[in-house]
């Protein structure tokens, strides 16, 4: 029968890593890699992550399963991280917390976990959204809606077309939120924002849903987690995908977790023994190597001090390539058309431009980014970016 599927289309992401692979010239500059890269375009296993894997090779006894919840000792580290250690919601242990395969894995069984319990509700996602999440949620069988977000043309969100959109979700609904670092466009919501969303939401009931995928690469793991903390605090509920493979640098041992903040703690348990249920049903128990890693960082004070160091040299990196970028096109006569880019956090942002103007990008500068002009800030580094900011400009003067 499998003789009648026919072959998919290539997958944008994919289709740029062939056409980047294939391109011959030496000068060639990626802006779609989807990790991060530092100054000299690798993404090296960090210190941290380093240090805490020798320890775990020379302490490990056992490779006996963990069970469908994961690394108990990450679990409990992993709620101090999102939290912090004095949120109300952790003092009344109203939150169940399990580790998954990535932040991909908690947004599958977050997705299941819905479906188990509210049927098959509608998940309004920001436009744009993060590719993946379609498949993530939809596949479930959630229904996929969209709330205006990012205005391609101002380069900023729209809030007030994103608020009377959300004011007509109904209770019941749930609304995805990227806690910092919006991916694909970089824009992020203010602390007064999230304020304005949360009596939003306590008007209209529905359930907010926040993916957390670059805690630390916006402006510190405190602040980043300020969304999720506020929410969680002034909310019955709310959901919570994480992701571990960008702050620790673990994106192939596939760590994240999936939190649940509820009204009660019996509730909180309750939920636990559904996650648990959901994770038998589809891949049985996580993996528990790379969440062994990220326990050890975050219950040693050393290495933590050294895994914040390495994150904190990581942020300013991109911090900086993004000033720098903008000075260099004002440099080159541009103005202040590229300024957004250096108000935008994390690793993407949409430059704006024409498909013809991408497609000049590549066939003359050979410089490869998505059709829709979303960069990947971290292609970038001191021997690329007065290239590129010179192609840019030779681009945008047409
Ligand atoms: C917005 C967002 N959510 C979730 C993820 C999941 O990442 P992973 O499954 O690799 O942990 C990513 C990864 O790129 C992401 O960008």
């Amino acid at each position: 029968m499998f003789i009648n599927l026919e072959q998919l289309p290539a997958d944008p992401i994919l289709g740029l890593i062939k056409q980047f692979g294939e391109d011959p010239r030496e000068h060639k500059i990626d802006l779609g890699v989807g990790v991060y890269k530092d100054n000299q375009g690798l993404t090296p296993v960090m210190q941290a992550v380093q240090h805490a894997e020798q320890k775990l090779f020379a302490d490990q006894t056992t490779k006996s399963y963990i069970g469908p919840l994961g690394v108990p000792q990450f679990n409990e580290a992993m709620k101090l991280l999102v939290l912090g250690q004095r949120h109300s919601v952790l003092n009344e242990q109203r939150i169940a917390l399990v580790q998954t395969p990535g932040g991909c894995g908690a947004l599958r069984v977050a997705a299941e976990l819905i479906k188990r319990s509210h049927g098959a509700p509608t998940i309004w996602v920001s436009e744009p959204t993060w590719g993946n999440h379609t498949p993530l949620l939809g596949d479930s069988g959630l229904n996929i809606r969209s709330y205006p977000y990012y205005d391609f043309g101002k380069h900023r969100i729209q809030f007030d077309a994103m608020l009377s959109c959300l004011n007509q979700v109904p209770a019941g609904d749930f609304v995805l939120f990227h806690g910092s670092c919006h991916n694909p466009s970089g824009a992020d919501l203010t602390r007064e924002q999230w304020q304005q969303l949360v009596q939003l939401v306590q008007r209209r009931g529905f359930t907010p849903f926040i993916d957390l995928a670059y805690q630390g690469f916006g402006e510190g793991t405190e602040q980043d987690a300020y969304g999720f903390r506020l929410m969680a605090e002034q909310l019955p509920e709310c959901v919570l995908a994480v992701s571990c493979s960008k702050n620790f640098g673990l994106y192939r041992e596939r760590v994240g977790a999936l939190a649940v903040t509820t009204e009660t703690v019996a509730s909180a348990q309750a939920v636990t023994t559904h996650i648990a249920r959901v994770v038998r049903g589809i891949y049985s128990m996580p993996p528990s190597h790379g969440a062994l890693i990220v326990a050890q960082i975050l219950a040693d004070p050393n290495l933590y001090k050294v895994w914040q160091e390495e994150l904190s040299q990581m942020r300013q990196r991109l911090l900086h390539t993004r000033a720098n970028l903008v000075e260099q096109l004002r440099q080159r006569g541009l103005g202040d058309r590229f300024d957004f880019l250096a108000r935008e956090k994390g690793m993407f942002s949409f430059l704006g431009l024409k498909p013809e103007q991408v497609v000049a990008l590549a066939e003359q500068f050979a410089i490869h980014m998505l059709g829709n002009s979303r960069i990947s800030v971290c292609g970038l580094n001191g021997a690329n970016i007065d290239y590129f900011a010179e192609a840019l400009a030779a681009v945008s003067a047409r």
